[in-house]
């Protein structure tokens, strides 16, 4: 079997907000590396600044010092947290913490997402906040002393659980949050518990205790699995040579597409794994494969939210009919995914429906021809432009440019691949 080069993928999105939130809350200098230097990266960094943290430019090349020294301090203006929900929600969540007032803006996609299931906790928890009439961005905060919290969420969400976390960690209260249905990605509570803090998980519940001392620490930010699935999927649909993906963070509740794509006759592997402050980083080998259609449950959907456009294309050339359930998050992402795959996928030949919470999507090997709305989503963007990439497709997408939001170097990484 022919071997390409490896590639490696950009820092991880998720791991990059918290870092840098992280650091800027340690008193001192902090040094990360690897971090992901894409718009949504710059800007939890440029919120960050307006509340008098230094932070050096986030450059592709080298490492980013971080100096919490001051403290947060009330800003001068509107903090905008462009198309980045991360962003919004876990800032919201450390501002709760402080007794000056903010407020949160964003671009038009971030501004109609829901901010209440944020929101709502936090006021619980003592938080005096303003939420636009449509539930979304603008949000004023003003902070101060919290109570501790004992919250079951509507919807399993790492942006929920993390900004309560995070309100707990300013505040110094103890927070209990449940998920109601799967887990969703824990790098809050692998890193906090890195600095000590007691953090426990029982039938759904995480507990979190102030019980640690945060401090100025080093952290090499690890490859996005979220970016790598994209490659993972060219070189499945390419069918032609053993593809390596070098240092991604493989974080078992980020790489539910891969328990998913071996389901469906794939054989990816993972080797070389080490740890980095908790979390666990390895090389994917994705070598050529046929694939089959599954169901995917709603427990796997947390482990696998921002892949089902990813999944959804490779299940447009799997054999049979995948089903995806309880997929109705979707409909609130950066653009409302579940309308626009299954709405896409139809616009290219494909047999797909978007019923109620369900997608379903049914395999052919016909050629696919058409135009991609992408509604300026990033991953709507790179899921078809992975099957544009394919045999026997020719795809033109409305909005290349929208990538940058996590994957500025995808269209690049993309071509590079010998797929045809
Ligand atoms: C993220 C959590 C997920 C994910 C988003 C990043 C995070 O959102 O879709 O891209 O970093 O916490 P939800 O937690 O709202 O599902």
């Amino acid at each position: 079997m022919k071997a390409g080069m490896p590639l490696s993928v950009p820092g991880d999105k998720s791991m990059t907000h918290r870092a840098l939130i992280l650091a800027g809350l340690a008193p001192g200098r902090s040094r990360l590396e690897g971090l992901l230097t894409a718009f949504d990266a710059q800007s939890t960094a440029q919120v960050l600044r307006g509340l008098s943290i230094g932070i050096s430019p986030l450059w592709v090349e080298g490492g980013v010092d971080v100096d919490g020294s001051s403290g947060l301090q009330p800003p001068r203006q509107h903090l905008d947290c462009g198309n980045s929900g991360t962003a919004a929600r876990l800032l919201l969540g450390v501002l709760a913490g402080y007794g000056f007032p903010a407020t949160l803006t964003g671009d038009k996609s971030l501004s109609r997402r829901p901010m209440c299931r944020v929101t709502d906790p936090l006021s619980e928890m003592g938080a005096v906040i303003r939420v636009a009439p449509h539930d979304g961005l603008p949000v004023t905060i003003q902070g101060g002393a919290l109570k501790p919290i004992r919250h079951v969420m509507r919807v399993s969400s790492a942006q929920v659980k993390s900004a309560l976390l995070l309100a707990g960690l300013v505040g110094g209260v103890a927070v209990s949050v449940r998920e109601p249905t799967g887990k969703s990605r824990d790098h809050t509570e692998r890193l906090l518990r890195a600095f000590g803090f007691s953090i426990t998980e029982s039938d759904g519940w995480v507990h979190f205790e102030p019980t640690g001392c945060l401090e100025p620490f080093e952290f090499s930010v690890p490859g996005d699995p979220s970016s790598a699935a994209f490659l993972v999927g060219a070189a499945l649909l390419g069918r032609r040579s053993m593809l390596t993906i070098r240092g991604v963070g493989v974080n078992p509740t980020r790489i539910g597409f891969l328990t998913v794509l071996n389901r469906m006759g794939a054989q990816i592997t993972i080797e070389h794994q080490e740890d980095r402050l908790g979390e666990p980083v390895g090389d994917l080998h994705i070598p050529p494969a046929e694939l089959t259609a599954t169901e995917v449950t709603a427990p796997e959907i947390p482990g696998l939210i921002d892949e089902i456009p990813i999944l959804a294309v490779l299940a447009a050339r799997a054999s049979g009919t995948t089903v995806f359930r309880e997929v109705g998050e979707l409909r609130v992402k950066e653009s409302d995914r579940l309308g626009l795959l299954a709405q896409n996928l139809r616009g290219l030949g494909v047999e797909a429906t978007a019923e109620h919470n369900t997608l379903a999507v049914t395999g052919t090997d016909k050629p696919l021809r058409g135009r991609i709305t992408t509604d300026g989503d990033h991953r709507i963007a790179m899921a078809f432009g992975v099957l544009g990439r394919s045999p026997s497709s020719d795809v033109v997408i409305d909005d290349m440019a929208c990538v940058g939001v996590s994957y500025p170097g995808f269209w690049g990484q993309l071509g590079s691949l010998d797929l045809r």
